[in-house]
């Protein structure tokens, strides 16, 4: 087993990397976890596509994971399949043990529709505590200025929730950021971000946003939720 990093160390290890490129967070958790003890969360939005680039280039054994709550965007999962395609990758599916039916007869048709913290703990928090339950570090794709919640995110911390180090790129990073980066290597994107979803999750909780608008705004349109839990 790698190194047991103390919530200190990883502060230093975070302050040290604050003014850095992305990559160099990703290859400081390439570095220091084995291929068994590392993935990176994929959710297929712009920043996980930018970084599974980033990613690969480091090291193209590098493990992804996605969560699917059968609630996805067909085309999300098309962006899984040319991701395959152009990096050679082999995402790593994590789905609910409650199939929509099941969930449906135990607690009523569209859940979201009424209970969504509910339908988002049974469909992406219990199989993300499965994908990092054997894992020691994972990867997410979030930044600062994508929420309020999201303000004071390290680098590089200590996720007390799922005790295992979190590595977070592209804190510092703007959408703009993400969008140049994507261009200039031709990164494979979600088509529906090119008609008004700047952000986007399962179907039933995505909605386009006007210009203007706060990306964000068409997750969860019509309810106080803005996190379905994964980085709370
Ligand atoms: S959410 O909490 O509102 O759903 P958001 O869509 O902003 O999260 O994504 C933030 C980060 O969480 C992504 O960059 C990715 O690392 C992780 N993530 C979110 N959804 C998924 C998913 N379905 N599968 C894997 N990782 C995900
Ligand atoms: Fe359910 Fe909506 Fe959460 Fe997806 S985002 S798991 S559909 S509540």
């Amino acid at each position: 087993m790698s190194k047991v990093w103390t919530e200190d160390e990883l502060k230093k290890v975070s302050d040290g990397l604050e003014g850095k490129d992305p990559v160099e967070a990703l290859k400081w958790a390439d570095d220091n976890f084995s291929r068994e003890e590392l993935s990176l969360a994929c959710s297929f939005g712009p920043e996980d596509v930018a970084l599974v680039d980033m990613l690969v280039k480091i090291n193209p054994k590098a493990r992804i994971f996605y969560l699917d709550t059968d609630l996805l965007f067909k085309e999300s999962l098309d962006v899984k399949d040319r991701l395959i395609e152009r990096y050679g990758i082999s995402p790593e599916r994590y789905g609910a043990k409650t199939t929509l039916d099941e969930m449906a007869r135990e607690f009523g048709e569209e859940l979201w529709k009424r209970e969504p913290d509910k339908c988002c703990n049974i469909r992406k928090m219990l199989p993300l505590a499965e994908a990092l339950s054997g894992l020691r570090c994972w990867i997410t794709g979030i930044r600062r200025d994508q929420a309020p919640t999201r303000a004071n995110a390290p680098v590089v911390g200590w996720d007390a929730k799922f005790k295992l180090v979190k590595v977070n790129p592209l804190v510092r990073w703007t959408s703009e950021d993400v969008w140049n980066y994507i261009k200039k290597n031709n990164v494979p994107y979600n088509v529906l971000h090119d008609r008004n979803y700047p952000s986007i999750g399962c179907e039933p909780c995505t909605k386009p946003v006007m210009p203007g608008e706060d990306p964000r705004a068409g997750r969860w349109a019509g309810f106080q939720k803005t996190e379905c839990g994964l980085h709370k």
